[in-house]
């Protein structure tokens, strides 16, 4: 399997709650690397260009409100397999569906304040980690 790299968002509610370090945690008990990471305060600009593909989506004010109402850790995930292996870690979309055990579950309390962003795709992963840090914040694996 090829070692990939993914984008992850760790989102206002999460970080308000303070579990950044638990999160980070099951990244790193799961086999991926952080090899880029900062926080952020997102602007609606910045925000809404991350997610326009959901620009028409009746959920998207809110979204981008949500996204907008505190700090985000942004970090680059590296490992096998590491799109979909961060896609099983954070679990469902809305907290209430994701399996026991997920991030989501464990840390999220509603569809709209979610905890954790993945990307989805190799294609989507390719564009937010390009959006967020330039090629010379992102480090190699030690
Ligand atoms: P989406 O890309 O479908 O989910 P995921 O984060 O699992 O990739 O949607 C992006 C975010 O939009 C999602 O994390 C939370 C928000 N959202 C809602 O608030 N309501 C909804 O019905 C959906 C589908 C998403
Ligand atoms: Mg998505």
């Amino acid at each position: 399997m090829a070692v990939e790299r993914t984008f992850s968002i760790v989102k206002p509610d999460a970080v308000g709650k303070n579990v950044i370090g638990k999160i980070y945690s099951r990244f790193e008990e799961n086999g991926l690397r952080i090899v880029a990471a900062k926080m952020l305060q997102l602007s609606e600009e910045v925000a809404g260009g991350f997610y326009a593909e959901h620009r028409e989506r009746p959920f998207f004010p809110a979204l981008i409100e949500f996204m907008t109402s505190g700090p985000v850790l942004v970090q680059v995930l590296e490992g096998e397999n590491a799109i979909a292996k961060n896609r099983e870690l954070m679990g469902a979309t809305n907290p209430q569906e994701a399996d026991a055990g997920t991030i989501r579950a464990d840390f999220a309390e509603s569809i709209d304040a979610n905890a954790v962003h993945g990307s989805d795709s190799p294609a989507s992963a390719a564009r937010e980690i390009a959006y967020f840090f330039a090629a010379s914040e992102i480090c190699d694996r030690a």
